[in-house]
Order: structure tokens, then sequence, then C-alpha cells
């Protein structure tokens, strides 16, 4: 993310749910930002924690169904990343308890990355795959 925290249209892959994913996580991130900008993570931080969850729930299960449907070749890394994220978010969540502002921070930038990194590289590489395989 460059800092703007605007949503640009080349974010779009045309797959209407993977467009609805990207969104959904951009706005927790945005919303994040925000929240520790004015101080109020502690306020929001259980709607942070309630979106991931749904995020990774909803998401990153059904971005699996469709890797495994169109045979996907590298399913076990791509798995092996959204275990890691799901990892690190129950953890942000112990850290939560001890430490507010830090864990909001150091989650922030971890959320940030996810979005760079896994969003808009890994994901957008496997939404080709799936594109040419007529998904
Ligand atoms: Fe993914």
């Amino acid at each position: 993310m460059d800092g703007k925290y605007t949503w640009k249209a080349d974010y779009n892959t045309g797959i209407k749910f993977i467009d609805e994913q990207q969104q959904y996580f951009f706005n927790i991130v945005s919303t994040l930002k925000e929240n520790l900008s004015t101080g109020v993570c502690k306020e929001s931080a259980s709607k942070i924690f309630f979106s991931l969850a749904h995020y990774a729930e909803h998401y990153l299960i059904q971005e699996e169904i469709y890797f495994k449907d169109y045979h996907f070749p590298t399913i076990k890394q791509h798995k092996d990343l959204h275990k890691e994220f799901i990892r690190r978010v129950i953890q942000f969540q112990v850290d939560y308890e001890t430490d507010v502002v830090e864990t909001c921070r150091t989650m922030l930038d971890y959320l940030e990355e996810w979005f760079d990194n896994h969003i808009l590289k890994y994901d957008k590489k496997a939404m080709d795959y799936l594109k040419e395989k007529g998904l």
C-alpha cells in the first residue's frame, strides 16, 4: 500500500469474488489505520478481529476451493501462506491482551504487507491462472 489508502481501479481482477475480497480486506486496513491515527484502536479492535476472522473463514477458504477445483499447481504453498496468516491473526489477538497500541501498530504493518505481497501479488497471479482455466 502506498500510504494514500485509496482504492485503485487496477486492483481489480475482473473476478467478482476476488474483487470483493480485496475491497473487504482493504477496508479493514483503512479502518485500522484511521483508528490508530485517532487513538481509538482499543474501541475498534474487536470489530477488526471479527472482520479478519470473516476474511479468513469466507474469502481465504473460497479461494482454496477454487484452487482445488481448477487444479492450481502451487496450492500447497498458497494454503500454507493462508495458514500462517491465520496463525498471525490469532497471535495478534493474544498480544492485544497485554499491549493494545503496540499490537495495533504491528498488526497494521503486517496487514499492509499482506495486502501488498499476498493479495496484490500471489493472489493476482493465481487469479490469472484461474481466469486462463475459465473461471
Ligand atoms: Fe491467497
